[in-house]
């Protein structure tokens, strides 16, 4: 560090009365909107500015340089992965170890899933936190939390953690004083001493995990309330009309946003603020909070991210980022992409992800979006049905079909996975699995089918190329680099078989990433063809977030075709969404290309598609 680095404590003061000054007017207003109450936004100013001065000086710079910056999260050499803890390296200091293969796999953030204290047998895999200060003690503690990130940070690595604000554990201590019927407790809740205002409440209000966790509210035995249990009945909904509440949590995400954390994912975050006669989503204040959150960690850490989980139809996305002179998130989940990528891989078709990447293109550059094939959670069918339906396709009979292919029942598929939340009287269900098992690869390795496995090993590089070409982030779900399996072993788990999600939280085999060495492994074809297209993003500046996107038409229905554009280079994507070979009937007369994978130079018109096929074909410059 540079002796010029550090700031004098007038200096550090003035940064804080800048940051305070610019937002003073704007956070009061909204505050005082929510909650007309002058004290406890006195108390507001007062604790955060606290967070700010015992912020550690590495971290304050840092905060410095982005602030110079705000854009640095915009590049291509963007490229994250998200992991289970104790999946992957056992403890916090395990991850620490195994930093050299994170390096090794390209990325530079990492997104540590749940690790916080929470009850065993009934955590939601960590998302049900009993502390929001202490770290599950099998995986280590805050000190070691606070080592590894700095330690991340020397390799310019970003460390994600996510913030689960709608709703605490029940063993939480605010639930505990709750139960027992603490007023001032119960208040932080949703109680009611009888079923009239949670059945009004049920008559609005959709349910989250229908099958695993029915209904809205649980009732307690032992202190004869209701609670609002949106999610799991041990997972108690946070009442955040009560400015302790709001006020309260400020100062644990303020808490670990000082232990180094870059990236601080809201977890369901539009499920916030509730109002009987609503479906209790989306509602307008949830925005107000999500706006002074930014406002605060603007003033209090400005090189923090927030990442909103907003697993929600197209419409209701996008206004998470807020506008561009009072944003709100700075990155959402490109969820609904997500979801379409797979009903393409069913289909076979391309014509609805074309819509859906023409409207995501279509939005401001400012807004960054994590792409990715396959998260922790399963997968919800949000499609654009309306489109689906011009097209003769009918809502439930499609969610049927999905979810029949991808358990390997119908149309030409070689998938593997579970259904999650089916649900009985809707016909509704979800879908988990990785992508390696979606792809074919675990039917073709129990098949012992070669043909078939180069066919699934050719399926997900080709997604992982088409899901590099999007604007926006990357993120690897942990283990795909290597194409790990469904793990069934969640099964024999009480705690676990009742929640397929597990299916694709299975531990890291490390004896696999061994075999990225032998290159005839499926392990060392995936690695090294990811490897190979995290170069290509990295060092091609078409790549970058402002770059301009739009989709071609290639007058195949199974290939698809991404424009990539910036300060006039240009790259072409065609991605092959069938097993049979296909020809893309393109006609750039603009040049000649070359296909940046294979090197080789050619002209873009007329390109023959393997089956699953992929090509990144870059226009070469007039020497
Ligand atoms: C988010 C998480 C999910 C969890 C839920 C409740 O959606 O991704 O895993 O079950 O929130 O916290």
């Amino acid at each position: 560090m540079e002796q010029n680095d550090y700031i004098t404590n007038a200096e550090n003061e003035d940064t804080y009365f800048r940051r305070f000054s610019k937002y003073f007017d704007e956070l009061k207003w909204l505050y005082q909107e929510l909650y007309e109450n002058d004290a406890m936004f006195a108390e507001l100013c007062v604790k955060i500015k606290r967070f700010y001065l015992i912020r550690e000086e590495e971290l304050k710079k840092r905060d410095r340089q982005r602030e110079k910056n705000p854009d640095w999260y915009k590049k291509n050499d963007m490229l994250g992965i998200m992991f289970y803890i104790d999946n992957f390296a056992n403890t916090i200091n395990g991850v620490k170890e195994k930093l050299g293969y994170l390096e090794q796999c390209n990325v530079n953030y990492i997104h540590l899933m749940p690790f916080l204290d929470s009850p065993k047998g009934s955590s939601d895999g960590g998302y049900a936190v009993a502390d929001f200060r202490k770290v599950q003690p099998e995986l280590g503690t805050m000190d070691d939390l606070e080592a590894l990130t700095a330690e991340c940070h020397k390799k310019n690595i970003n460390v994600c953690m996510d913030f689960v604000m709608n709703h605490t554990s029940d063993q939480h201590e605010w639930a505990k004083k709750a139960r027992n019927g603490d007023r001032e407790y119960m208040n932080r809740y949703f109680f009611f001493d009888n079923d009239t205002i949670p059945r009004q409440y049920e008559e609005t209000v959709p349910q989250v995990f229908p099958t695993t966790a029915p209904g809205n509210f649980t009732w307690l035995e032992d202190s004869k309330h209701y609670v609002m249990t949106t999610f799991y009945p041990y997972q108690w909904d946070l009442n955040y009309a009560n400015p302790e509440v709001f006020n309260e949590m400020m100062y644990h995400f303020l808490y670990l946003a000082n232990r180094g954390i870059d990236v601080i994912r809201i977890d369901a975050v539009p499920y916030i603020w509730k109002e009987l006669g609503t479906n209790c989503r989306n509602l307008k204040k949830v925005h107000t909070i999500v706006r002074i959150m930014r406002m605060i960690s603007e003033i209090v850490c400005p090189g923090v991210l927030l990442l909103g989980e907003v697993v929600m139809e197209p419409e209701k996305v996008a206004p998470y980022f807020g506008t561009i002179e009072k944003p709100e998130c700075h990155m959402l989940y490109n969820v609904t992409t997500m979801a379409t990528t797979w009903h393409t891989v069913a289909t076979r078709n391309v014509s609805l992800l074309r819509e859906q990447l023409d409207k995501v293109n279509a939005l401001p550059k400012e807004y960054v979006f994590l792409n990715y094939l396959r998260c922790h959670d399963d997968i919800g069918w949000g499609l654009d049905y309306k489109s689906l339906a011009e097209k003769g396709l009918e809502e439930r009979s499609h969610k049927q079909y999905l979810n029949d292919y991808f358990q390997g029942f119908a149309g030409y598929s070689n998938s593997k996975g579970e259904l999650y939340n089916a649900d009985p009287v809707t016909g509704d269900a979800r879908f988990c699995g990785t992508t390696a098992s979606m792809c074919g690869i675990e039917k073709a390795k129990s098949e012992g089918k070669e043909a078939d496995m180069e066919k699934a090993i050719q399926c997900d590089l080709m997604l992982h190329a088409y899901m590099f070409m999007q604007s926006g982030i990357p993120v690897l779900y942990g283990g795909d680099e290597i194409g790990q399996l469904n793990d069934y072993s969640y099964k024999e788990n009480p705690d676990k078989r009742e929640d397929s999600r597990y299916l694709h939280r299975g531990k890291m085999i490390w004896e696999n990433v061994e075999k990225i060495k032998q290159p005839d492994t499926v392990e060392a074809k995936l690695f090294s063809g990811l490897q190979k297209l995290e170069q290509i993003r990295k060092t091609e500046k078409t790549f970058l977030t402002a770059a301009n996107c739009y989709t071609l038409d290639t007058w195949t229905e199974s290939v698809l075709g991404m424009v990539r554009e910036y300060q006039g280079e240009k790259i072409i994507g065609l991605f092959n969404f069938s097993e049979h070979e296909q020809m893309a009937w393109i006609d750039e007369k603009d040049g000649v290309y070359r296909e940046l994978i294979t090197d080789y130079e050619m002209p873009a018109s007329g390109v023959t598609m393997p089956p699953y096929g992929f090509c990144y074909l870059k226009k070469l410059l007039p020497k």
